[in-house]
């Protein structure tokens, strides 16, 4: 395989979930939207000595942390899937790959960063093959890493992430683009918990269920009456969906009491609405703060003991460097 290029370099966002997390991995809409956070990787080829085996060696730059949740070996089957998808199982002779991570997406903490991570790798090991892949095949080729994660994730992270912007996620159809119609003042609160959402995901399913059908319904009209709201601009209407979510959440056991702690500090300091975002079990909470006053509830949320980010919207998704 010809080399077409020694060093190559691929950033995504970070994702929150506004509505429909842990609903729409059993087929409810959900709302999210790339934030400007990102995961960085920066793909290097050197050739191996002819006797050497060719390797994959990925290092870490994430918040201290080294390795978490078998993210390493995720991001060799993400490496993987390109070299498969160009029919090379990295013979002898191919480019050994050395895979740099640096990131400031928080891991374990449900805003997306394996999905950051795997979709950045997959864009910069192509690069590297000189290999042309299109959006959607970078969303396909990225439930390799993911389903090794998450088992059975619905999608969204990485369709998010990928994609860039507000989107409108339903298991197995095409992602929509949603426009808001006035940008939204989302302030994200880090409970400092890490937490697998495998784990999280296998407990919402056996809890669900047990409970009756209209726990689907219920988070399926919140999602909608979110989707009007914004699009309507009605930013109040969106909060309130965001509190119905997060005690719907709540009912099914995904909330922690650091978690409700940040909810309810950040309501307290003015927010218009406030949830659990992504698997819950710990993790961040979002916050939606009326306009100028994200820091009001960012300093109320630091003040019950997260660690605040204020983000803004990612239109672009991931892309080369
Ligand atoms: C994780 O970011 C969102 C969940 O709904 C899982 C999934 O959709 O795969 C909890």
């Amino acid at each position: 395989m010809p080399l077409k290029a020694k060093v190559a370099e691929a950033e995504a966002p970070a994702k929150v979930i506004l509505l429909g997390e842990h609903f729409c991995v059993h087929g409810a809409p959900a709302v999210s939207m790339a934030v400007n956070l990102y995961a960085k990787v920066k793909v290097k080829a050197g050739r191996p000595e002819p006797s050497e085996e060719p390797r994959i060696e990925a290092s870490f730059k994430i918040h201290g942390v080294k390795d978490f949740l078998g993210l390493s070996r995720a991001i060799r089957l993400a490496a993987e899937a390109v070299l498969k998808k160009i029919g090379k199982k990295l013979p002898k002779g191919f480019p050994s790959l050395e895979i740099e991570v640096s990131s400031e997406i928080p891991v374990g903490a449900g805003l997306g960063s394996s999905a950051s991570i795997a979709s950045a790798t997959i864009a910069a090991v192509s690069k590297i093959a000189g290999l042309t892949l299109s959006k959607d095949q970078v969303l396909s080729l990225c439930s390799i890493p993911e389903k090794f994660i998450h088992g059975s994730p619905s999608g969204i992270d990485q369709a998010t992430v990928i994609l860039g912007g507000l989107i409108l996620f339903r298991r197995g159809e095409p992602p929509r683009r949603l426009t808001p119609a006035k940008p939204l003042s989302l302030v994200v609160g880090d409970t400092g918990v890490r937490r697998a959402t495998k784990t999280l995901v296998e407990k919402f399913g056996r809890l669900l269920r047990q409970k009756p059908r209209r726990y689907l319904q219920e988070a399926e009209n919140l999602t909608f009456e979110a989707v009007r709201a914004l699009r309507e601009g009605s930013f109040e209407r969106l909060g309130e969906a965001m509190n119905k979510s997060h005690s719907l959440l709540s009912r099914l056991d995904v909330s922690t009491p650091e978690l409700d702690r940040l909810v309810e500090a950040a309501l307290n300091g003015g927010a218009l609405g406030a949830k659990l975002t992504g698997a819950g079990g710990g993790g961040c909470m979002i916050a939606l703060a009326k306009p100028g006053e994200a820091l009001k509830v960012a300093e109320a949320v630091r003040k019950a003991g997260g660690n605040p980010y204020f983000v803004e919207m990612d239109d672009e998704g991931l892309r080369l460097l």
